[in-house]
């Protein structure tokens, strides 16, 4: 099928399907993702650390929706086989899930590697491939070892090499089996979340805690990518990234698409620019403003930390794949004379003098920050492409919450038909997509929101010790588009293969 016959094909995507129609290549890896702290529970079995999510929520409970914590979760620890079968039930190619530091390595550092942490993932690893599943693994899915962040966690340059350490371990005992890796999950709410009381460690200091940590997340990365380029690329052939949460920006009016374009840049360029582009390093428009901004506010040091040429060198083209976190998109405008800049990042920058907002033609859902906008995604993946040298791209995220915790979820299943329509588009525009995991496998602790938002394709009962898994109707429609590589119309129920 060519380009134009898939963009007339989408136009009439609610009339008539035709069987031959948006097929996914053969090798398209479909799957779904987790993370450690949002899954796992069993905060304190064994010799198990302790995560700065564990620590804080338990000082400090009010933080989050209903005083929810992750201490069970989906339990996870113990149920680790039902999540396999899950994952078998949907025909998954592959399951995103990360490691835990502290269950790992319950001091942060390696002088103690955790045999019962070690066991855990060894049997997560080999019973996914038993299935025929790849495991994607995260390194570092915003559950710092507390300990680590007593010692100024993320802001501290050190972590570079505490993480390298981390990730030299996790590399011994793994990359004989999972060949794709993220070292990081979405530094940007790490850092700018992280530094604006938005995750932990719940700071407020948007002027330098969250720059440190964007430089120090970066080198961090880097140091563990050369690790495995040096010591186990040659005999395991793996894949490493990391992957970066970016919602995509489109300009309120022609005229506000030089600060969309800022707006990239301090949303993804802060996050990839080091890594992805030719160039390296800061991307030189954005570092130029935030320091004279830093400058004008009378700082002595410029707020962009800056990267020495050997910095610059060792974090330039650490990456094999590029891995895209998208939810949503929103528009970008300059503020008008006397109108206050959006206070929190998703609605503006005073750095850049931006609000920024949802069309509100765009269907929204009952989180604030969502609406949906699925051309968004193409939009995005065609950008990306333009702008880096970006061999292969993974969409390590891709999902919609909602709050109702029933088994009819139209609104998700419609969400992923869409996105997963844009995902076909973009292949066909000529951008090399090789994947796609759906966030979430399960319903899961979200965050400040608890157990309140659900992302899952499966509902999970938390109010049952045994956290029962059931399928939602979208996990059923995604598994017929995996077992048939194709989008079925919804409604054509005889053509869906029911989980
Ligand atoms: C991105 C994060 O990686 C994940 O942990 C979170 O649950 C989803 N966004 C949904 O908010």
């Amino acid at each position: 099928m060519n380009f134009i016959s898939v963009v007339v094909f989408s136009i009439v995507i609610h009339g008539s399907w035709s069987e031959e129609q948006l097929k996914f290549p053969p090798s398209f890896m479909f799957g779904a993702a987790s993370a450690a702290y949002q899954v796992e529970g069993g905060w304190n079995v064994s010799d198990k650390g302790l995560s700065m999510w564990d620590k804080i929520l338990h000082d400090r409970p009010e933080l989050v929706a209903n005083r929810n914590n992750g201490d069970v979760a989906c339990d996870s620890y113990h149920l680790w086989r039902r999540d396999i079968e899950m994952c078998e039930e949907l025909g998954l190619n592959m399951y995103r899930f990360s490691i835990s530091w502290s269950r790992l390595l319950p001091s942060g550092f390696p002088n103690h590697i955790s045999e019962d942490g070690k066991n855990y993932y060894n049997n997560l690893i080999d019973g996914l491939l038993e299935k025929g599943i790849q495991p994607l693994v995260t390194m570092n899915h915003f559950d710092l070892p507390m300990s680590l962040q007593d010692l100024g966690g993320w802001a501290n340059p050190l972590i570079a090499d505490w993480f390298a350490d981390y990730a030299e371990v996790v590399f011994s005992l793994y990359a004989d089996r999972v060949k794709y890796w993220l070292t990081i999950n979405e530094a940007y709410i790490q850092c700018d979340g992280g530094y604006h009381m938005e995750a932990a460690p719940f700071f407020e200091d948007m002027k330098l805690g969250r720059y440190l940590c964007n430089k120090n997340v970066l080198i961090a990365h880097a140091k563990a990518y050369r690790i495995y380029d040096e010591q186990y690329r040659y005999k395991y052939h793996g894949k490493v990234s990391l992957s970066t949460l970016f919602f995509w920006f489109k300009p309120f009016t022609p005229e506000d698409q030089e600060v969309t374009d800022l707006t990239i840049e301090h949303w993804e360029g802060r996050y990839a620019h080091a890594i992805f582009s030719k160039e390296g390093g800061w991307p030189r428009k954005l570092e130029k403003l935030l320091n004279d901004n830093a400058k004008k506010e009378g700082y002595w040091h410029p707020r962009l930390p800056p990267f020495t040429p050997e910095e610059i060198e060792l974090v330039r083209g650490t990456y094999d794949f590029y891995a895209l976190n998208h939810y949503t998109t929103r528009l970008v405008r300059r503020v008008n004379p006397g109108e206050p800049p959006g206070k929190w990042f998703f609605e503006g920058s005073d750095e850049l003098n931006t609000v920024m907002f949802k069309d509100p033609s765009w269907p929204s859902t009952p989180v604030y920050w969502f609406s949906v906008y699925p051309p968004g995604l193409r939009e995005q993946l065609n950008w990306l492409n333009a702008t880096y040298d970006v061999k292969e791209i993974i969409i390590t995220e891709n999902g919609v919450p909602s709050l109702d915790p029933g088994l009819v979820d139209t609104q998700r299943l419609e969400y992923y038909r869409d996105y997963l329509e844009q995902v076909l588009l973009a292949i066909n525009d000529g951008v090399n997509v090789t994947g796609y995991t759906a966030w979430t496998l399960m319903d899961n602790f979200e965050w400040l929101s608890g157990y309140i938002a659900k992302f899952g394709l499966y509902a999970v009962d938390f109010s049952d010790p045994n956290r029962t898994r059931t399928p939602r109707e979208s996990a059923r429609y995604y598994s017929s588009v995996i077992r048939s590589r194709m989008i079925h119309p919804p409604q054509d129920k005889t053509k869906l293969n029911y989980v």
